[in-house]
């Protein structure tokens, strides 16, 4: 599973793109609108940091709109796909920008049925949305199982993005269910990291090598 960053804040997307993991970035208004930044902007410096699939939102609500916006957006950089919701104006905006060989993620969905059409429709990524339906009451974790289950049995290319991931046992349970893509807030991606017994280990191997750190070697160099 590939790990994306569910951010626009540049320096936390330049600090976990020095660990190495980082294969891509999704954004949506709200992420954005936290920046104080304009939208362009934003993804200009998002684009020269991060070399991965890119999202970058279309806020239309008409097919014609969208298209706009998508056309506008992609001539950022190559590597920005477009965010269009799940409505049926967004379907058929999905379905002219793949002819078009513009990258698309469907957006907002809650349903197996929705992802399907998604995949008809020709998107490149589909986003379930975990947490908001976990919110709701549901078990959000269940509709990533159900289109895995799906897309696996008719083959179809449409890549799995588990979005809304609110937690580390979220990252865990969508790696277990299949999903291709995991995109996970900072704060998260910086919990996976963690755990008490590597502070711990860390915190004895350094105390235990001080007792021995000073004492000669009493080998010969070899070349
Ligand atoms: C990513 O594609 C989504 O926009 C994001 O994961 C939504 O997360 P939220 O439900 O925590 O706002």
């Amino acid at each position: 599973m590939k790990l994306f960053l569910d951010t626009a804040n540049i320096e936390h997307i330049r600090e976990i793109n020095q660990w190495g993991i980082l294969s891509g970035v999704t954004t949506n208004p709200s992420l954005v609108a936290r920046e104080g930044k304009s939208m362009r902007d934003c993804l200009m410096e998002i684009a020269e940091i991060v070399k991965g699939p890119i999202s970058a939102e279309a806020l239309s609500l008409d097919a014609e709109g969208m298209l706009r916006e998508a056309r506008e957006l992609a001539s950022i950089a190559e590597n920005i796909n477009i965010k269009i919701p799940m409505t049926p104006q967004g379907l058929r905006a999905v379905s002219i920008l793949s002819k078009e060989g513009i990258k698309t993620n469907m957006t907002l969905v809650f349903s197996s049925n929705q992802a399907l059409l998604a995949a008809a429709a020709g998107a490149t990524f589909v986003s379930p949305f975990v947490g908001r339906l976990d919110d709701i009451g549901n078990w959000g974790m269940s509709v990533v199982e159900e289109i895995v289950d799906i897309f696996d049995t008719y083959n179809i290319s449409t890549q799995l993005i588990a979005a809304s991931l609110r937690h580390p046992m979220h990252v865990v349970q969508a790696a277990r269910a299949g999903a291709h893509i995991a995109t996970i807030p900072y704060e998260v991606m910086v919990q996976m990291v963690k755990h008490p017994l590597t502070d711990i280990g860390i915190e004895r191997f350094l105390k235990d090598y001080e007792k021995i750190k000073d004492l000669p070697s009493t080998k010969q160099e070899t070349k």
